[in-house]
């Protein structure tokens, strides 16, 4: 199987099961104007993210790794009128396209954004009393995927999901020897969730437009499974 199969495979799906919506095109546009890395979730993974916001019924969603604001703009589209994103982001010029992108969706009342490193603004969430959250999607630096679970047990309910992003990088995961540290934190990912009690977690291989990659699923189990 090649690229090409797997990108016409989604074009397919996307066809088939995604309605026209120029706000989101819109603002994939304008991250690419920015120049933003291009690794935002494929338009099958943003609905992916909407169908799992709709499942559980998430009105507080955190986000980890805003980029554009592209996957959050999925979520926030999918949440009731009520529901609230708080996204958190290094980078304060990707911050600043979010943001413009927010405002443009007309949906920027209902997401907040936190400029800084996430590991510095998740205890400023923790002191300010947020969440529980009913969702977190972890997709920032993968050396950090181990903390940022952590956080996001602490800031969820029994019920809650936890998604984490990248988590097969071209199956690379399987070299135990491998360089690049994103694939080593990724790898201390599944360390440490293995027999993790408090979740169950499932992981999803996908190919797509993306390439070869995947994302767990974390369900929170509450103190015991
Ligand atoms: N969720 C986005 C993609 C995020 S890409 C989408 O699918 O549309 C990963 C983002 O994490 C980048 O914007 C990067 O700047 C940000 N990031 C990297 N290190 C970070 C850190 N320590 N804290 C918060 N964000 C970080
Ligand atoms: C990378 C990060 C992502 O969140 C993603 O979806 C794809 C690639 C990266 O850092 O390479
Ligand atoms: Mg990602």
């Amino acid at each position: 199987m090649s690229q090409e199969q797997w990108t016409a495979v989604d074009d397919y799906f996307a066809q088939h099961l995604i309605p026209p919506d120029p706000v989101l095109d819109a603002a994939l546009q304008a991250a690419q104007a920015a120049e933003l890395p291009e690794i935002q979730v494929s338009l099958n993974q943003g609905q992916m993210l909407a169908v799992l916001v709709k499942l559980v019924n998430a009105r507080r969603i955190l986000e980890i790794g805003t980029l554009g604001g592209y996957s959050t703009l999925w979520m926030a589209r999918a949440m009731p009128a009520d529901g609230h994103i708080i996204t958190l982001e290094y980078e304060p010029k990707h911050a600043e396209v979010a943001r413009a992108n927010f405002a443009q969706a007309g949906v920027a009342d209902q997401i907040e954004i936190r400029v800084g490193k996430a590991l510095d603004t998740l205890p400023q969430l923790e002191a300010e009393g947020a969440g529980p959250f009913d969702l977190v999607f972890i997709d920032a630096d993968k050396p950090n995927n181990t903390p940022y679970f952590e956080w996001a047990l602490k800031l969820t309910r029994r019920g809650s999901l936890i998604i984490t992003d990248n988590v097969v990088r071209q199956g690379a995961i399987l070299d135990p020897d491998h360089a690049d540290e994103r694939v080593q934190g990724v790898q201390r990912f599944f360390e440490r969730i293995a027999h993790e009690p408090r979740v169950s977690s499932t992981a999803l291989q996908t190919v797509g437009s993306k390439g070869w990659d995947g994302l767990v699923l974390s369900v929170v189990n509450g103190d015991q499974a």
